[in-house]
């Protein structure tokens, strides 16, 4: 897959939510509950990162949740992109890029939202051909005034911030032209998954879906 087409697959899937959850599944059996709350209150794509040893079974599990759409986060490596892929991922995103994870990607068909921080970074992803980029970590390199700043200069990208991102500070990114979601585990804190408190995430998650955005391509 080039990355013009990951890219545009990548923006239609962010179209349909102002928010995806970042998720850290620490047991298996939370995964379908968790998935099945958050698509209840209007997230229907979720990124499960591969920072635990259920991950790819989680995918697995949450894959199968109707109305869905998951993804793996924290790719780092070729490997996570294949097993990803294997697992019934449907996208990937990554803190940052690297050579071998971008040619992974294109060469596996894994839609990428690859990372970047500076104007240099994405720079380099806007000339191999990706313009929807994942903006990390985006309240610690400069928030939305940094955003901002970077839209006039380089105004074909668009981001999906993550890292710091709340209920009280994602509406400054995605009344953003260029900013087309964001990224967050605040709708999924770990203390109420393990509590299985899926009402409460519900909740957390209708807030989450209810923050209007000013563009989606
Ligand atoms: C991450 O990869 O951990 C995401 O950036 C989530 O960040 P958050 O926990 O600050 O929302």
């Amino acid at each position: 897959m080039d990355p013009q087409t990951a890219s545009a697959a990548l923006l239609e899937i962010a179209a349909r939510a102002p928010v995806v959850p970042v998720l850290v599944v620490e047991r298996l059996a939370d995964a379908a509950p968790l998935a099945q709350a958050l698509v209840a209150g209007g997230l229907p794509v979720l990124e499960v990162t591969l920072r635990t040893p259920v991950a790819l079974d989680a995918i697995r599990a949450m894959a199968e949740v109707p109305g869905g759409l998951v993804g793996a986060g924290t790719l780092l490596t070729p490997e996570d992109v294949r097993r990803a892929k294997a697992a019934g991922a449907r996208f990937g995103v990554s803190p940052g890029a690297t050579e071998a994870l971008l040619a992974a990607s294109e060469d596996e068909g894994l839609p990428l939202l690859p990372g970047a921080a500076t104007a240099s970074e994405v720079m380099r992803l806007l000339e191999r051909g990706y313009r929807a980029l994942k903006f990390f970590p985006a309240e610690q390199a400069g928030g939305a005034a940094l955003l901002k700043a970077l839209s006039a200069p380089l105004p074909l990208a668009r981001f999906c911030p993550t890292g710091g991102i709340g209920q009280n500070n994602a509406a400054a990114y995605l009344s953003l032209p260029n900013v087309v979601c964001v990224g967050g585990s605040w709708v999924a804190p770990g203390a109420m998954v393990a509590a299985g408190d899926w009402a409460g995430i519900t909740a957390l998650a209708r807030a989450a879906a209810a923050i209007e955005r000013a563009s989606a391509a």
